[in-house]
């Protein structure tokens, strides 16, 4: 083909409308072209040889895939435009759209900054510090040299005994659709003329963005992970779509299906939510991906018939499959499919229109290699004060002193001698907690940060002796006296999806008995993190004298000592209610028998600044 021929193509032309490069570039595709832009690999089987010869049209890094161990942001980005070359290298030259679970931060990346998880961004209420930490975050994961990362997860929370309790922002729809607002700092703000439900990003430093899980994800049975959500279409309407009415007016460019079954309709295959209420009601013009490997959640057993699998879900509206790993299975149906007729072209053709017009409203085609000018974002003061901030907003203060005339806090930073214990004390994996380094997360220094043992003692004064035990020992206990105060730092390790989903809810590693054990001795403030709330011992509200909820606060631990030594207020509201014990399990802040040890929003606030 002559070199002036195809460049005079329209869908090679920057100044072209959208549409019609999505339309011209469609026309030139043949079907294996078709089939493999709607098939997402993980990084771990991609080669060049695979993504050009098989158009592969995303890769993926399942949480924890990095290039190599702490890899940095250069190494991603070398990794991420080896891919791309590829892509660039096939006939039609169509760039791949990378994807990652950047959400809460860039957390993958060795150095990046690490924000509070979901539930902590809830407790802060502030919309426009979201919105900031968007913006900060998109900066640092187009570093790296990915384009799309699969955030926010905009579940509505109906049971803390679900292992994703953190993930989501609060129990109130409310909350998640104010809190939605992290889409235009991830994406960029659309302008007032963007047509509704179209796919937005402003420029090379925004990312494209993932509404995530559709729909009902927070609201199953018990709180079981990718289990079924029973419920009536108006109440899944007005609690868990509702926050997609703020993710598609933002212009949100893709969503993600939910493993989870409605009225034992599995999500993935439900034409009806995919189809009807999420691009035909709520006019959603990006692209919908699956979840990982999530066409096998529509037969059971498992894969007993992955064609039957592909053929519901791509029907059912799936445009892209995140397969991860089988993608010769998965092409080779699709084709088959195709052929047959059991899957119609029209909605292979709707499928790739979707995926195109996201790529080109991305700028994949003008920039498809990463950004090295951004490397210096990463981890950066200005991102780590924002996160800093966001620490402090995300503190909610249970109790304070025996009562409002005998406050305990702010502590006093020139006290003589002061006992710090627990697992969470000085562990930044255990402050971070899942999706942070792998999908599960991971104790000890995993990254640059500052742990509340960093930040306590860079805030005390030079007089201040500061005794730091992850299990306090008897001889400090028996000498207790010598202390002023205590700060006991306990709650959950770093978990992730069903492996966090618990009935129990007990602070683990015998939480409760050690706080008891200090608070009987010495004054005593708890700090809790957690990624929900959980059981507190009557003896632990009595001998405390002050009790803090930090969630999973990421590697800014300043946020803490900022508060807790007076320099700032309580500011934070419970986004979720703490129930009394788990048999009261879901606690329903509308339902007459409500009865929270602490309510839907409560939080303690202080004038200490
Ligand atoms: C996971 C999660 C989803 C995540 C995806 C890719 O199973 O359900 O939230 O984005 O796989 O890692």
């Amino acid at each position: 083909m002559a070199e002036t021929e195809e460049s005079s193509w329209v869908y090679k032309n920057r100044d072209a409308p959208v549409e019609a490069r999505v339309k011209d570039l469609l026309s030139r595709m043949t079907l294996p072209e078709k089939i493999g832009q709607m098939t997402q690999i993980e990084r771990s089987v991609a080669s060049p040889q695979v993504i050009t010869n098989s158009f592969i049209g995303s890769v993926q890094s399942g949480a924890g895939s990095w290039p190599l161990e702490d890899a940095k942001s250069s190494d991603w980005a070398d990794m991420i435009d080896g891919f791309q070359r590829s892509a660039l290298a096939s006939r039609l030259g169509i760039p791949i759209i990378y994807g990652t679970d950047a959400v809460h931060g860039n957390n993958n990346v060795y150095g990046a900054t690490v924000f509070p998880h979901n539930i902590g961004l809830g407790a802060t209420r502030d919309a426009d510090l979201v919105k900031r930490i968007g913006a900060a975050t998109a900066l640092e994961i187009r570093a790296s040299g990915v384009h799309w990362t699969f955030a926010p997860c905009v579940a509505v929370l109906g049971d803390p005994r679900w292992g994703r309790c953190y993930e989501s922002y609060s129990e109130a729809a409310k909350i998640v659709c104010e809190m939605s607002l992290l889409i235009s700092g991830l994406q960029g703000e659309p302008p007032e003329e963007h047509p509704y439900g179209y796919p937005f990003l402003a420029g090379r430093n925004n990312v494209i963005a993932c509404a995530k899980h559709f729909v009902g994800d927070g609201g199953t049975e018990k709180g079981l992970s990718e289990g079924n959500t029973i419920t009536s279409y108006e109440d899944l309407e007005k609690i868990h779509v509702a926050p997609y009415l703020n993710c598609i007016a933002q212009g949100v460019s893709t969503v993600m299906a939910s493993f989870s079954s409605w009225n034992g309709s599995r999500l993935h295959s439900d034409y009806f939510l995919l189809t009807e209420v999420l691009k035909q009601k709520l006019g959603f013009k990006g692209f919908l991906v699956s979840d990982w490997d999530g066409l096998e959640t529509i037969s059971e057993p498992e894969g007993s018939n992955y064609r039957n699998c592909v053929k519901l879900g791509i029907n059912a509206g799936i445009d892209m499959v995140m397969v991860p790993f089988k993608y010769e299975q998965f092409i080779q149906d699709m084709t088959d499919l195709v052929e047959s007729g059991e899957i119609p072209m029209a909605r292979v053709n709707d499928a790739v229109e979707r995926i195109l017009r996201v790529k080109f409203v991305a700028g994949l085609f003008e920039h498809p290699l990463a950004d090295r000018s951004l490397l210096g974002t990463v981890g950066c003061k200005e991102h780590r004060e924002v996160a800093r901030e966001a620490v402090r907003k995300s503190l909610v203060l249970l109790k304070n002193g025996k009562n409002a005339d005998t406050p305990f806090l702010p502590l006093d930073r020139n006290a003589k001698r002061i006992l710090v214990v627990g697992m969470h004390a000085n562990d930044l994996g255990n402050q971070c907690g899942g999706w942070t380094k792998i999908k599960s997360g991971q104790s000890g220094r995993i990254t640059i940060g500052t742990t509340l043992l960093d930040s306590i003692k860079a805030a005390v004064g030079d007089k201040t002796e500061v005794i730091f035990e992850k299990t306090p020992t008897k001889e400090t206990l028996a000498s207790s006296d010598g202390f002023s105060y205590a700060i006991v730092a306990v709650g959950e390790p770093p978990y992730a999806e069903m492996k966090g989903d618990n009935s129990e809810l007990t602070i683990p590693f015998n939480g409760n008995n050690i706080i008891t054990a200090v608070a009987e001795k010495i004054p005593t403030l708890v700090i809790l993190f957690s990624g929900r709330p959980m059981v507190l011992e009557p003896t632990v509200l009595e001998k405390t004298e002050a009790l803090v909820a930090a969630w999973f606060p990421g590697t800014e631990g300043q946020g803490m000592s900022d508060v807790i030594f007076g320099d700032y207020d309580f500011k934070g509201k419970l986004p979720v209610s703490w129930f009394k014990r788990v048999d009261q399990l879901p606690l329903n802040a509308e339902a007459n028998s409500y009865d929270p040890l602490f309510p839907l929003g409560f939080g303690l606030t202080s004038n200490f600044g």
